[in-house]
């Protein structure tokens, strides 16, 4: 039976760093509030022309590379993003032109801080059907457009970049199971009000927008939702918490990260923690977090990773990866 496994790992961070000193200067806060309450130091902002399919790129290309193989391999193209760079063609396309590949299919998929491990499952099914030999899977954010830069309870959230991972055929799982889950009954607790069919007028006429989130419900419905999801995974899977080398989250906040890690029984040095440096990026911050750990060596083949995330919709999900 043919399963699918990372072969390579990318990613890509805007140059523009904006620390909470810097945002001090911006909305009434402090260093202290935003390191305190969720874990976050910094975050990288794409300049005006990095669009979420320019920071894909990016992360796409040193994946590849580091699976060693080029574009002419690329057989299929998944993209997971909040923020395309249009409403069409879709940003799987327009990285698939940036990339200079024709024809595969490519295309986009919007389940907030989920859609990399709901790209992750789709382009898994793909692979393993034997129709598909190299899939680009991509998480890819430019957040900081969508974000209202005078509402400190959000702003001080969110950053910018892109994460990718190559998935190739292969005789061992790689992918062992993708566990996937959506309830709409919680769309108001976290959106971005406006779309093409609903209030682009406003948006038109200049009505200002951006993130709006019950911050505290949000949290607590994050962690009763990630602490289940764990037991799922474990229990479909035949896997003991023990078992686990690696939890690598969704970097939404620490402490949610924390919970996930006590659910575990895991010591957080088990943990790959990227929220410091990133903030929230949304789609990208998994395949964010998993290359940063694969690069700096903490990551090894073999090892059996547990990602796991959750985000607007609300939609959550988890990934069992033997790397
Ligand atoms: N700086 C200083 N004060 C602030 C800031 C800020 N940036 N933002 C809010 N405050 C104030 C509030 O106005 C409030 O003041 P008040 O008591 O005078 O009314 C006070 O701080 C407490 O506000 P709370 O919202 O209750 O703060 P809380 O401890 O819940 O922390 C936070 C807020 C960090 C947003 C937390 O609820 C959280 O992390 N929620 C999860 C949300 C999340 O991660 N969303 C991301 C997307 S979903 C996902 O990826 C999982």
């Amino acid at each position: 039976m043919t399963h699918s496994r990372i072969a390579g790992t990318g990613s890509y961070l805007p140059s523009r760093l904006v620390t909470n000193a810097d945002l001090e200067k911006m909305v009434e806060t402090s260093d202290e509030w935003i390191r305190t309450r969720t874990g976050i130091e910094r975050r990288h902002l794409a300049a005006p022309e990095e669009t979420s399919s320019v920071l894909a790129e990016h992360a796409a290309r040193r994946a590849l590379r580091s699976a060693g193989l080029t574009v002419e391999d690329v057989d299929f193209i998944v993209v997971g993003t909040t923020t395309p760079d249009l409403v069409f063609p879709n940003t799987g396309t327009l990285l698939q032109q940036r990339l200079g590949i024709h024809n595969c299919p490519a295309f986009a998929l919007e389940t907030a801080c989920s859609g990399f491990i709901y790209a992750l499952s789709v382009a898994d099914k793909f692979v393993r059907a034997g129709e598909v030999k190299c899939a680009l899977v991509v998480g890819t954010e430019c957040l900081s457009r969508i974000v209202d830069w005078n509402d400190r309870g959000t702003c001080v959230l969110f950053g910018d970049g892109a994460g990718a991972v190559v998935l190739t055929p292969s005789t061992e799982p790689g992918i062992i199971a993708t566990h996937l889950h959506s309830d709409g009954k919680y769309q108001d607790l976290l959106k971005f009000p406006f779309g093409p069919s609903s209030g682009f007028d406003q948006l038109r006429a200049g009505v200002p927008a951006g993130i709006t989130m019950q911050g505290n419900e949000v949290f607590k419905v994050a962690v009763r939702t990630l602490s289940r999801l764990v037991d799922e995974t474990l229990a479909k899977n035949g896997i003991n918490k023990d078992q686990i080398d690696w939890l690598v989250p969704h970097q939404a906040n620490l402490r949610i990260i924390q919970s996930a890690a006590d659910k575990l029984d895991m010591p957080m040095e088990k943990v790959i923690v990227t929220v410091q440096d990133h903030g929230n990026t949304s789609a990208a911050s998994i395949p964010l977090a998993l290359d940063t750990a694969v690069r700096d060596g903490r990551i090894r083949r073999g090892q059996l990773l547990l990602m796991e995330t959750f985000g607007g919709g609300f939609t959550w999900g988890s990934a069992l990866v033997r790397y």
